[in-house]
């Protein structure tokens, strides 16, 4: 019996609600796995009475009896997760069957100090504005082959090497190079030993169990976290995050073939919001941004941080359209717009006097595009009892019909508030 993987993926940059989308979706999966990043994610679920962040574990994680995964492509920093799944035994609300993929690197201490050691050092103009969580650090280590896995915090005397080796080379950098603080070996091995012994009844192998639930007809969702245009390789390189938010992310961290794909979701929010440094062309420093911030309380849900925030942009939509190939948009926070007098999609990019719709690879030419708007009218109506897209006033239906238009896929989710019933399914 063949199942039905779907990937939810961010199509922006990142807080698109992916979490509540999931979350409606899990009702009817058997599977959530969430395939890369790490805490630096903060995926909000909204139920009738209560508000849940996730940082590690997927969304999926209120259900009784679904499995939820953390695949070998996510940066595990222990210590987070098990105070998220503390959290929610003390709510009697660790219904799912976690597995925890042994692959899955860890995010240790001494990544944390360099991603915050590295982000002082780059100094202003040149940061990032990480969440400093460790999460570039700890894929380098990853990569350079010298990382801590999942399955090495079962194994004391393997543990001991590796931490031996790192600790050797991390404390040279962070004193000698940054004049930061050594980190001691005792401390870590210690409190590593113990974070081993709390997830081994997790540990497994995402892959095997992914395919199981395939394999018995059952349905898998896979959880992205931070967006297309945070992507390495996708998105506004430098500033990016160090993993691949894009739909092929999850076959590289889950351990799933491309063509065992059924479905790609892309989350949109109906205007843009970034966190961090970069360029962002359809930025609103003004009153327009200000209203949208305040509107849909766009402070990050991880750090806290004020999210910059600026109109729809569909240049960057449709660059992430093709690099998910996107079946359908998950379009959310459309009940923000509500009382804007105007509001504004960005369809393409002007520079030195030609118009283009391609979204740019060199950070330095996307920082110098400007936006060209087409302007639409806005709406008075309070949107957030509406069930279906026909209970929508007509000029709302106007703004989902342009961005099909526009992007050349449906919108098959909308978020009109932020509660689980407050999503129109439009399929
Ligand atoms: P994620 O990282 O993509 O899961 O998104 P975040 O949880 O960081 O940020 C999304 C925020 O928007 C959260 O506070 C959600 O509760 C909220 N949200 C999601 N969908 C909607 C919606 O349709 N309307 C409103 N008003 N808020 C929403
Ligand atoms: P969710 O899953 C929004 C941003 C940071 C910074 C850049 C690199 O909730 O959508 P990192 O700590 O990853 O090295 O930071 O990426 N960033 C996010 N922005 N939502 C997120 O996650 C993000 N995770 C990282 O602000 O600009
Ligand atoms: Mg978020």
């Amino acid at each position: 019996m063949k199942g039905k993987a779907e990937i939810v993926v961010g199509a922006q940059w990142g807080d698109e609600g992916k979490g509540r989308i999931v979350d409606v979706m899990a009702r009817n999966a058997d599977a959530v796995v969430r395939y890369q990043g790490g805490a630096n994610a903060g995926h909000t679920v909204m139920t009738d009475d209560e508000k849940y962040i996730f940082h590690l574990l997927p969304s999926g994680m209120l259900y009784p009896g679904k499995t939820c995964v953390v695949g070998n492509g996510v940066v595990v920093d222990p210590e987070q997760l098990i105070k998220e799944l503390r959290d929610l035994q003390e709510k009697g609300k660790d219904r799912a069957r976690l597995v925890i993929s042994k692959a899955a690197h860890v995010v240790m201490p001494y990544h944390k100090a360099i991603d915050t050691a590295e982000e002082k050092f780059r100094g202003r103009g040149h940061q990032i504005g990480t969440t400093q969580r460790g999460i570039g650090p700890c894929y380098v280590d990853k990569v350079s082959r010298i990382g801590i896995r999942i399955e090495d915090l079962a194994n004391p005397q393997v543990l001991r090497e590796k931490l031996q080796l790192n600790l050797e080379i991390k404390n040279l950098v962070l004193s000698r190079v940054y004049g930061e603080t050594p980190i001691s070996f005792d401390e870590i091995y210690d409190k590593a030993l113990s974070w081993g012994s709390d997830l081994a009844p997790y540990m497994g192998d995402s892959s095997l169990v992914i395919h199981e639930v395939l394999g018995k007809g059952g349905r898998v969702l896979f959880e992205g976290a931070q967006g297309t245009l945070l992507d390495v390789d996708h998105g506004t390189y430098p500033y990016v995050t160090s993993s691949h938010p894009v739909s092929g992310g999850a076959c590289i961290g889950a351990g799933i073939g491309p063509t065992r794909i059924d479905k790609v979701i892309g989350v949109a929010k109906a205007y843009c919001t970034r966190v961090g440094e970069g360029p962002f062309p359809t930025e609103e420093t003004g009153e327009a941004g200000n209203t949208l911030r305040e509107r849909g309380y766009e402070y990050g849900a991880t750090t806290g941080r004020p999210r910059r925030c600026g109109w729809l942009d569909m240049v960057a939509l449709r660059h992430s359209i093709r690099i998910n190939d996107m079946h359908g948009i998950a379009l959310t926070k459309l009940d923000v717009l509500q009382g804007m007098k105007e509001i504004k999609i960005c369809y393409a990019y002007e520079l030195n006097g030609k118009e283009f719709q391609h979204f740019p690879t060199e950070i330095a030419t996307l920082a110098k595009v400007r936006p060209c708007y087409k302007s639409l009218r806005g709406w008075e109506e309070d949107i957030g009892d509406c069930k279906t897209f026909e209970d929508l006033p007509q000029v709302v239906r106007e703004y989902i019909e342009t961005i099909e238009e526009i992007g050349g896929v449906p919108v098959i989710i909308i978020g009109v508030g932020p509660k689980r019933e407050q999503t129109i399914l439009r399929f």
